[in-house]
């Protein structure tokens, strides 16, 4: 089975397991854990912030973030296919208690002008006490739901800008904040510098087993390990799984381009055939999605699978596929031709 349903899907290497293995480890709680440590000391010093705080997942870091940012009843900006707001089971809602106003994003990108209607103005017949007041803009780098789309430069800083100009506080979901940085060539923590708190992670196409960093300014991480530990996060030797972050950040980032490019392989690969609705130059990272114009979602999914190919339905007509550090050339071509198969037999009827 070539399995290209999430780059959450990639196994440790031997020699990251040997890592793991080998680590120094203590009680984090008690804020001993020597690995999990250096593994906070590095993530903040390479995104350039005062300090981070390792946890299990992005949904964690993500929505302590949000939690950490707020109090309940206030309103947080999101693009509308944001994963924080989409695919984190409620949590702004359940967790930080706060009210989405979502922005109309394209494949994740919004505008300066969009943040600024969804602020308001304020008015002196309209009381600033009636509206939830807006605290917070949740950005994400790479757009998941946006098919792995890097938010140009130019309209990210005049995005942060103006939310600056707001009095928002700004949130970068980096989960991917990698990919975009290798795509790019501007480093991590050149957007990291625009935001006040970046999340990233180390178990998707990065190949850890567990876990993401919060990263921002010392205060506001002392805030946020207290809601780490309030909803148990609060992990004992988790140097184990830290290591393999650590493994992850020295050894796994460079060679995220060839997943960039088997990502284009695929799409350049599928683009052509009949009942497949896909640019390939809208593939800029590793996440390809695509539109079916004849099968549904879910029935495409079945019959790819039923010939070796597990890929994601992304909504009735919408498909994902992701390469990572497990997957082969010869597994994305392997891949072509399943795709091939299950349309030109569907076209064929
Ligand atoms: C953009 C983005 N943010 C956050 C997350 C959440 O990460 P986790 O699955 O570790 O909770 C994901 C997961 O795929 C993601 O794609």
């Amino acid at each position: 089975m070539i399995d290209l349903r999430s780059d959450t899907c990639s196994k440790p290497s031997d020699a990251m397991r040997l890592a793991m293995a080998a680590a120094p480890v203590g009680d984090d709680v008690y804020g001993d854990d020597p690995t999990v440590k250096e593994l906070e000391r590095e993530v903040a010093n390479f995104l350039g912030k005062e300090d981070a705080v390792y946890m299990v997942s992005g949904t964690m870091t993500n929505q302590i973030a949000i939690r950490a940012h707020t109090e309940h009843g206030d309103a947080v900006l999101f693009d509308q296919g944001a994963h924080v707001y989409l695919l984190e089971g409620g949590a702004p809602a359940a967790f930080a208690g706060v009210l989405p106003r979502l922005l109309p994003g394209v494949r994740g990108v919004f505008t300066a002008a969009d943040v600024e209607a969804a602020v308001g103005k304020p008015h002196r017949f309209f009381p600033s006490t009636v509206p939830a007041p807006p605290k917070l803009l949740c950005v994400e780098n790479t757009h998941n739901v946006g098919g792995g789309k890097v938010w140009p430069m130019e309209e990210l800083r005049a995005v942060c800008a103006s939310a600056r100009k707001l009095n928002l506080a700004l949130h970068l979901d980096g989960a991917r904040l990698w990919h975009a940085s290798v795509a790019t060539g501007i480093p991590e923590r050149g957007y990291a510098e625009l935001f006040d708190t970046v999340s990233v992670c180390f178990s998707k196409a990065m190949g850890a087993p567990v876990g993401s960093v919060l990263a921002g300014p010392r205060d506001f991480i002392s805030r946020a390990r207290r809601f780490k530990q309030q909803i148990g996060g609060g992990f004992r030797q988790a140097g184990i799984i830290a290591a393999g972050a650590l493994y992850a950040l020295r050894n796994n980032r460079e060679r995220l381009v060839e997943d960039h490019a088997r990502a284009r392989m695929l799409a350049e690969g599928i683009a052509r055939l009949p009942g497949i609705d896909l640019d390939p130059h809208t593939v800029e990272t590793n996440i390809v999605r695509f539109r079916l114009t004849g099968l549904h979602a879910a029935d495409f999914v079945e019959r790819v699978y039923a010939r070796g190919l597990h890929v994601l339905p992304a909504g009735i007509d919408s498909v994902r596929a992701i390469p990572y550090l497990n997957i082969s050339n010869a597994d994305i071509r392997r891949a072509i031709s399943i795709i091939e198969s299950v349309v030109l037999e569907h076209d064929a009827t």
